[in-house]
């Protein structure tokens, strides 16, 4: 009997050691302390012990008792202690938001246009935004004292070689003459510069996409049914647009369009647009007598306004969080 206490004894003594967690010390409970459990257990057998033996018998298995209690006792105060300096979670507090990212309006706009005209058979090119007078002027057909030209419209980068920030998408197309024979039919979209004050629809940084189509026998009707059917299929058939001849020195005859802007009585022009002028072909190296084209321009930033229903264009550069993140 006294070899089965030292043996229990031990074994509590071991068990205690690696008790880690407060289901492990449950079981522990469980084991020895409980009614059935092994230290209670040998109090049963203590009828069994002779006479003389009873009473060291009896003292030495009080012992293991108040012993291994103690033990039970210190590691729950142990684990309570710990679980008291655990910071509790309040689920009351509301939630953090992430906030992802999305494309920006413009780019948004960008894309949606591209996709529209690449149905149409369109293809995409781009060209620098550097560019040098001879594309961005010269060839387009501008005379040399055409106010354009001047300071108060041009980013100029080197005044002697005529380096300019180009100031439409326009040099584009006759890059492309340069480099393409006809049929030509390409989209160019990019970022052109004015130097220009800002309102609430101009400013001195924004993009175009222009668009180029040569061919034989190209009609004004046919760029007038392009535009319209662009128009409605980027807003939808409730668009309310209106085209009024206009003035470039790149395109004869010339037109713009404007679009009612959604819920106001006020047009916005979004796109210029004309048959390509018959010097801008030479310039290009296209046989004026043989092909025909036209050519549009439209200003991205106020398609997106349109498409947003933004009234002030510098909104789209603000980077207000809670304007950006509606589209
Ligand atoms: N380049 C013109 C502008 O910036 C737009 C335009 C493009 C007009 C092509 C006619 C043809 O205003």
């Amino acid at each position: 009997m006294i070899d089965e206490i030292k043996e229990i004894n031990n074994l509590i003594l071991k068990e205690s050691k690696s008790i880690g967690t407060k289901d492990e010390l449950e079981s522990f409970k469980m084991k020895f302390l409980v009614k059935k459990g092994l230290v209670q257990s040998l109090f049963l057998k203590m009828k069994d012990v002779p006479k003389e033996d009873k009473k060291d018998v009896g003292l030495l298995l009080n012992k293991l008792k108040q012993d291994s209690e103690s033990i039970y006792k210190e590691l729950e105060e142990k684990f309570q202690e710990e679980e008291a300096n655990t910071p509790s979670i309040d689920l009351t507090l509301p939630g953090r938001n992430s906030n992802i990212g999305t494309q920006h309006p413009v780019t948004q706009t960008i894309d949606m246009m591209i996709e529209i005209f690449k149905d149409m058979g369109f293809a995409v090119a781009e060209g620098p935004d550097i560019e040098d007078g001879y594309h961005n002027f010269d060839a387009l057909n501008f005379p040399h004292d055409h106010p354009a030209r001047d300071m108060q419209d041009t980013f100029f980068i080197q005044s002697d070689k005529e380096l300019v920030l180009r100031t439409h998408t326009s040099p584009v197309q006759i890059r492309m003459m340069e480099n393409m024979k006809p049929p030509i039919k390409t989209i160019m979209p990019g970022r052109v510069y004015r130097n220009e004050s800002l309102d609430a629809t101009h400013l001195a940084e924004f993009h175009q996409i222009e668009g180029l189509y040569i061919d034989e026998n190209v009609s004004m009707a046919e760029l007038k049914a392009m535009m319209m059917t662009f128009a409605k299929k980027l807003y939808g058939d409730n668009l309310e647009f209106r085209f009024r001849p206009s003035f470039f020195p790149f395109t004869e005859p010339s037109a713009e369009m404007d679009i009612r802007r959604p819920g106001t009585t006020k047009w916005m022009e979004v796109v210029g647009c004309g048959m390509v002028h018959p010097n801008v072909l030479k310039s290009g190296g296209i046989d004026s007598e043989k092909y025909t084209g036209f050519a549009f321009g439209f200003g991205i930033e106020r398609i997106t306004m349109i498409r947003t229903s933004l009234d002030d264009i510098r909104a789209l550069y603000e980077n207000d969080i809670r304007v950006l993140k509606q589209f």
